[in-house]
């Protein structure tokens, strides 16, 4: 499953939200234009459902607590809301639609309450929020029916799609050195530190497989690139990857991940968690970290895992660079900008200058991030 819509009152730098999300999204906008915020409204549905240590008091107290959440210009309207639909695919119609309001107690402790929850299946209200019970005891709206097993029975699926929400930003040297380190693996794992582990604990045929895939994957953006195998060390027993590169003489053994470049590893572990996931993966700009030749390429790699995983990846990023494949439909683009009145999120083929544009054969790379530097969009010019 995915999510399909995004519907958002005074999260952070935004005011308003109210876009479609895609299978593959790419969230464009310049520094502190609220990229990280954004991402953050997924994790912030993560948070409450966590198994070890979840729920909404704590998720919204880990954010600073409502005051930190709201936004600054929110009007006269001022509680937070979050919306999703949630369905098979991008152009399918939604199975499930999940509402989430709060706000904080003026006085007392000022805690944190529900102003409403709400669940959809289809089109049935199957979760309503304040009900008779929260009116007779209103202590009951400090929880959300989400992280409670008792009241979620009717919705679990939900739960658990957004307990796998996937947060990456993978530190290659996790990677690396994890044999060494054989530290405390951080809970949902965002550095990466227990990929070999993780990838050691498969059953063999479906580690195979997917090793398979990455590597045709792989080669999309190091052409170089011939055989990615999963190997134990004889002595050690410990997990390893290796590769080969087919200008290389076999005989002399491939390398393992200690000496992989940075890029390889990151995308390596990017592409496996887009496996463990049949849920989103939110991925924080790739391009500071992979070369450009990668970076290029990271677009059309991605899709091609995605044509045997139904998972969602939401991309931020600022690089064009990422954006040039051709394949990037001008709905896979969030564009983000930043107004008086907080940060507006539109899809990019939505906006006219750039859709003209994107007809006359520019690629979303060109276009899009021209957009976000105006002075520069000028210089593009439109073909008789
Ligand atoms: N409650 C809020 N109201 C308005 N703006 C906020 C709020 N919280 C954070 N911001 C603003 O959001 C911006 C940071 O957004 P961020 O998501 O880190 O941007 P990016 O990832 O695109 O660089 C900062 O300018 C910060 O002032
Ligand atoms: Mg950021």
């Amino acid at each position: 499953m995915i999510i399909t819509r995004l519907i958002v009152k005074n999260w952070r730098n935004f005011q308003q939200i109210d876009v479609p999300l895609r299978e593959r999204q790419f969230i464009v906008g310049p520094n502190a234009s609220g990229k990280s915020n954004l991402l953050d409204i997924f994790r912030f549905l993560r948070d409450i459902v966590k198994v070890n240590g979840g729920g909404f008091q704590k998720a919204v107290k880990e954010r600073g607590g409502v005051s930190k959440i709201r936004c600054l210009s929110a009007r006269n309207d001022p509680d937070i809301a979050i919306e999703v639909h949630i369905g098979n695919t991008a152009d399918a119609s939604a199975i499930w639609r999940y509402e989430i309001g709060f706000s904080q107690e003026p006085r007392g402790h000022h805690y944190t309450y529900l102003k409403h929850e709400r669940v959809w299946k289809e089109n049935e209200l199957i979760l309503e929020r304040p009900d008779k019970d929260d009116t007779d005891d209103p202590d009951r709206l400090t929880q959300t029916a989400l992280e409670q097993s008792a009241l979620n029975i009717r919705f679990r699926e939900i739960c658990k799609f957004f307990r796998q929400v996937n947060y990456l930003h993978l530190v290659p040297q996790f990677i690396q050195y994890a044999n060494m380190i054989q530290g405390k693996v951080i809970e949902d794992d965002p550095f990466g530190q227990g990929l070999l582990e993780r990838i050691a604990s498969m059953h063999p045929s479906t580690r195979r497989s997917r090793l398979k895939k990455i590597e045709h994957a792989l080669k999309i953006a190091l052409p170089q690139f011939d055989k990615l195998e999963f190997i134990r060390d004889k002595t050690t027993g410990h997990p390893h990857l290796q590769t080969h590169y087919s200008h290389w003489d076999l005989k002399k053994g491939g390398h393992r991940e200690d000496q992989f470049s940075d890029g390889t590893l990151r995308l390596i572990g990017l592409l496996w968690n887009l496996f463990e996931n049949d849920s989103v993966v939110l991925l924080e700009e790739p391009e500071l970290s992979l070369n450009i030749g990668i970076v290029s390429k990271l677009a059309p790699s991605i899709s091609r895992i995605q044509r045997s995983q139904k998972s969602q990846v939401l991309i931020s990023t600022q690089s064009d660079v990422l954006l040039i494949e051709e394949g990037i439909d001008g709905k896979e683009v969030l564009l983000l900008t930043p107004t008086k009145k907080g940060t507006s999120v539109q899809v990019s083929s939505d906006i006219d200058d750039i859709r003209i544009l994107l007809k006359n054969g520019f690629t979303v790379g060109e276009v899009v991030l021209s957009q976000t530097r105006p002075n520069h969009i000028g210089g593009l010019i439109l073909p008789e």
